[in-house]
């Protein structure tokens, strides 16, 4: 069997982890042959791939970004833009002699593979992403790293913040799931936590604010990137497009802590984190989860089961139905953040 290997999407701590994952049990068990596509979809579409091998694995496991490159190139032609050219894929698929893919990436990447997988093309899917908001399985690998290094970062605007007796703003990534924002504020014991899946007006942010502040103390505010505040009809936008042709999203920090200053009357600094939270090594956890997929997903293709994502339940890696997961967002749940809310100020 010769096995595709592809990444889309922006990239997620652990991707280099699945690949070495998916090869040392693909090629060195299963006796596949597999390459890996470089630069997502650009290399199959310009046949650029290397060999993957034991030796192309070798040392992997702590090492961030991923060995292929990622894009957030589609495999989109036609004129809406949003179409696969059937014709012209099987064409490409049927050239490189493959007999399956392994999908990598997020939401965009996991709808696509859904689609090709419709469309009778073996695929096989491995959720990443560090916002976690892959539908299907309880975690993405990537999430939890971001996760370690947003809470450090807490740690860090603490102390800076009580010196000066300041309300700190910090500004982490997640467009449309607030999950990241979420597990570190907790972890760093935030006051308030501002999560895209629940607007909140500035009075109420100010509030916590202030409640914090009359109890002597200094307030740390986790906000991730995709949050609106109430009576604001759009989230705070960046200059330009992503790859996906969307606003970029960011900047919501520097707009909430003048605000704050300035409704609330507390010395207020603005931290934007960005990029920081998806690069470096892996944590521990992310090695083992994408190691566990990259395994499942080769094991899986060996047993012809296409069409489905390597997803975490539980404690198990389960193949999930592309269809069970397909344009589904898992958002921060309301009792969850109503858990949450119930600490903040
Ligand atoms: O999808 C993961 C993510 O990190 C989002 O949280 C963020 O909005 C986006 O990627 C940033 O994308 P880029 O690296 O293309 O700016």
């Amino acid at each position: 069997m010769k096995l595709g290997v592809l990444c889309s999407g922006g990239d997620s701590p652990g991707m280099n982890a699945a690949i070495r994952g998916a090869v040392l049990r693909g090629v060195d068990v299963h006796g596949f042959e597999m390459v890996g596509f470089m630069d997502g979809w650009r290399g199959f579409h310009e046949d650029d791939w290397i060999q993957l091998d034991r030796l192309a694995v070798r040392g992997l496991s702590p090492l961030g970004g991923v060995i292929l490159g990622t894009s957030r190139v589609a495999p989109f032609t036609g004129r809406r833009g949003d179409e696969i050219d059937l014709t012209e894929f099987r064409e490409r698929f049927a050239s490189y002699g493959l007999d399956g893919l392994l999908l990598i990436g997020g939401n965009g990447t996991q709808n696509v593979a859904g689609m090709l997988s419709e469309a009778g093309i073996p695929v096989i899917g491995l959720p990443k992403t560090i916002d976690n908001d892959l539908a299907g399985t309880d975690y993405t690998f990537g999430f939890d790293t971001a996760v370690s290094i947003a809470a450090e970062a807490i740690d860090r605007l603490r102390t800076t913040g009580e010196s000066h007796r300041r309300c700190m703003v910090l500004e982490v990534m997640g467009r449309d799931a607030g999950w990241i924002a979420l597990h570190a504020g907790m972890a760093g014991g935030a006051q308030v936590m501002l999560l895209p899946e629940y607007p909140e007006t500035l009075e109420q942010v100010c509030d916590w604010v202030t409640s914090v502040r009359d109890r002597g103390r200094s307030s740390l505010v986790v906000v991730a990137e995709g949050f609106r505040l109430v009576g604001v009809d759009r989230a705070v936008t960046r200059e330009g497009l992503d790859g996906f042709g969307r606003p970029r999203l960011g900047g919501i920090a520097e707009v909430l802590a003048p605000l704050i200053e300035e409704v609330a009357g507390v010395e207020t600094r603005a931290t934007v984190l960005g990029h920081v939270q998806r690069g470096g090594s892996p944590t521990a956890f992310d090695r083992v989860l994408a190691a566990r997929t990259g395994t499942a997903a080769a094991d899986a293709a060996l047993n012809g089961e296409w069409g489905a994502l390597a997803a975490l339940r539980g404690d198990r890696i389960e193949m999930v139905p592309f269809a069970e997961i397909t344009d589904r967002l898992k958002e921060v749940p309301e009792e969850r953040y109503a858990a949450a809310r119930l600490n903040f100020g």
